[in-house]
């Protein structure tokens, strides 16, 4: 018998090259100080820029939220300059890493590194935040079989046990950084399909543990009717995870879910 599985609501924050100095920072955080005491049902990460890691997770000690960094290296350590290993973001209290973000991949990022940086967060104790997700969007289904064949590259060789502490993010790259998300239906039957192609993969029990989160340009009301109807388990917030009140306002709205 196939059981039912609650799966936990997750908002993530990721505030990209942004924004530019500790004080910007400080007043950021305070705007969501309040939300950031209540959340329970839901869980709050934040990833800031890695300089102000330790800031950031200073200043809301205490808090329920929780941390992650943008991007890790596929390194474990060594001669590898300007990276960040998984195991220095746990060692300052990390607990997430986005990993293949579109913004990553566009630098030269691609499917093999990706399958690498999530086996080394993992190894680590580090949950990686997976991105997936269509350069673009056309009439004959030719999205899926991209999704498909990504999919599969990412977890190529992860196995069962390692893919069920994996979070996985839709963000379709062309709705992100613009002035509307995709639309509720259309988040719902993707997600559908991901979990489809997972399930191929892994089986359907395990496939159902799986947290898929939406991203691309999602606002405090999108957040909304994408959480209520895009059958989604959460939210990776760009843009509006830097506007305290908006910010706030989807947290405390995934929380009564
Ligand atoms: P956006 O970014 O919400 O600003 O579109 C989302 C993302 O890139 O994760």
């Amino acid at each position: 018998m196939i059981s039912k599985v609650k799966r936990k609501k997750i908002i993530v924050g990721n505030w990209k090259m942004n924004p530019v100095s500790p004080e910007e920072v400080k007043k950021i955080v305070s705007g969501i100080k309040k939300v950031a005491y209540s959340p329970r049902k839901v869980d709050v990460v934040l990833c800031p820029p890695f300089m102000f890691f330790e800031m950031v997770s200073k200043l809301l000690k205490n808090t329920k939220v929780l941390f992650g960094s943008q991007d890790i290296s596929g390194e474990e350590k060594g001669s590898f300059t300007g990276q960040i290993s998984a195991s220095m973001i746990l060692s300052l209290g990390g607990k997430y890493s986005i990993v293949g973000h579109s913004e990553r991949r566009k630098e030269g990022e691609d499917d093999v590194l990706v399958n690498k940086k999530i086996m080394r967060a993992i190894q680590a104790g580090i949950t990686p935040i997976v991105c997936i997700g269509e350069l673009v969007r056309d009439d004959h289904g030719e999205y899926l079989s991209f999704l498909e064949k990504q999919i599969k590259a990412v977890f190529s060789g992860i196995t069962k046990e390692f893919v069920s502490k994996v979070v996985i993010a839709y963000e379709p790259v062309w709705a992100i950084g613009k002035t509307e998300a995709m639309s509720p239906h259309d988040i719902y039957e993707t997600s559908l399909y991901v979990r489809k192609v997972l399930s191929q993969m892994y089986g359907m029990e395990t496939s159902k543990i799986l947290s898929i989160l939406y991203g691309g340009s999602v606002t405090s009301d999108s957040a909304v009717t994408i959480l209520n109807e895009g059958n989604v388990d959460g939210l990776l917030i760009g843009r509006q995870s830097l506007v305290p009140e908006d910010f706030s306002k989807i947290i405390s709205y995934a929380n009564t879910l």
